[in-house]
């Protein structure tokens, strides 16, 4: 990796009118460590496969009970406990999320219900791992536009209901979780989101997938002993597409504002295989203790992964106000995204 000293001066940054006053995150408590599927020897694999193939070391699954909107609501009650928000102020709710408590009604309004936004608009969002990030520009977007003052935007995962736990392939990636944000104008111009950018190829949809349960292949005896309600990838494909794509997203918020990665504080990018975030750091020549890693905690948790490490990041003072934040994420679709946060 090339010397990297920051940049002095930092050069003039676009105006910031959309800002995060708030994030909040959780995880069901109940962990499930590598050597759980070790122990399970139809699986065929091992603590150290999983470590040193993804940098997995353990990951959390909801209870039965605990669904994708009950990990939400707590996310966000305390996200506006954060902001000091009441539910009641909340214009509109974004949940970005691939599993949804039910195809409809969006779980955008259970949670609604949940934590008592009863003024708040609410739908979903639909782009797997880049999910947050998508939700945070549609966010910014209303906020930016006068349309609402105070905007939730929520990455929100069960994947544990998805993901087969007879495919070795996948079933050591995934975890639950669920991360969200608040955004509002705080009026100062000096704090808040300085670019978004947002991409998608549809080209290679069927490496990463589920393809049961849509209007494609509803729910039958047949569909279901064909395991089609499950999460399908194509592991090394779908690798080298994250790598490019996440090089590419990174590279591109980092232009729009005329930075470099020595610019930036910190970087968070999705949490998927610690060899594509460690490709990513290398390709932006951001040194290891400037990028967020919790992937060894908490597994893969798609839309959920972003988010968790922001307030993870923002809380544990890794993240300090006036700090220029990168936030990068990829996923099925293929689609990918990245933002530029002055904090
Ligand atoms: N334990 C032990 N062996 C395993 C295994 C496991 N849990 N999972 C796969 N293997 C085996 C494969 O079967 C394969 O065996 P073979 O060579 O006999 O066929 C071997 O390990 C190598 O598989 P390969 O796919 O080449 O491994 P890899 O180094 O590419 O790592 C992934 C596999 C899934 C970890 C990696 O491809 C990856 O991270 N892909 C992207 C995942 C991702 O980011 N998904 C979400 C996008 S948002």
């Amino acid at each position: 990796m090339k010397k990297n000293t920051p940049r002095s001066p930092r050069p003039q940054l676009p105006p910031r009118t959309v800002s995060i006053v708030g994030t909040g995150s959780y995880v069901p408590p109940r962990v499930v460590t590598n050597a759980e599927f070790e122990a399970r020897p139809e699986l065929q694999t091992t603590d150290e496969w999983i470590r040193t193939r993804t940098g997995i070391r353990e990951r959390r699954f909801a209870a039965e009970k605990e669904n994708t909107s009950d990990l939400s609501a707590e996310a966000a009650r305390r996200a506006m406990a954060q902001a000091g928000v009441k539910p009641e102020e909340i214009d509109l709710i974004i949940v970005a999320t691939i599993t949804p408590d039910m195809p409809f009604p969006s779980t955008a309004c259970l949670v609604q219900h949940k934590i008592g936004a009863k003024r708040a608009a609410c739908f979903d969002l639909e782009a797997a791992c880049s999910g947050f990030l998508y939700a945070l520009e549609v966010g910014q977007q209303f906020v930016a536009a006068h349309t609402y003052n105070t905007v939730l935007v929520i990455g929100a995962e069960k994947l544990s209901s998805v993901i087969d736990m007879q495919d070795r392939n996948t079933c050591v990636l995934f975890g639950d979780g669920a991360g969200a944000a608040i955004l509002r104008n705080r009026g100062d111009g000096s704090h808040g989101i300085l670019t978004t950018c947002m991409g998608a190829n549809g080209e290679h949809a069927d490496l990463l997938k589920m393809p049961g349960g849509g209007s494609k292949h509803p729910a039958t005896h047949k569909s279901v002993d064909a395991r089609l309600h499950f999460l399908k990838m194509a592991g090394k494909e779908v690798f080298k597409q994250a790598v490019t794509a996440m090089n590419s997203a990174g590279t591109e918020a980092l232009a729009r504002c005329q930075l470099t990665g020595a610019d930036i504080a910190l970087v968070i990018p999705h949490q998927a295989n610690l060899r594509i975030i460690d490709a990513l750091a290398k390709r932006i020549e951001v040194p290891a203790d400037r990028i967020y890693v919790n992937l060894d905690r908490y597994g893969n948790t798609s839309a959920a992964s972003v988010p968790i490490a922001l307030d993870e990041a923002a809380r544990s003072g890794r993240i300090k106000s006036g700090d220029l934040v990168l936030m990068v994420a990829f996923g099925a679709g293929f689609t990918w995204a990245s933002c530029v946060i002055q904090w």
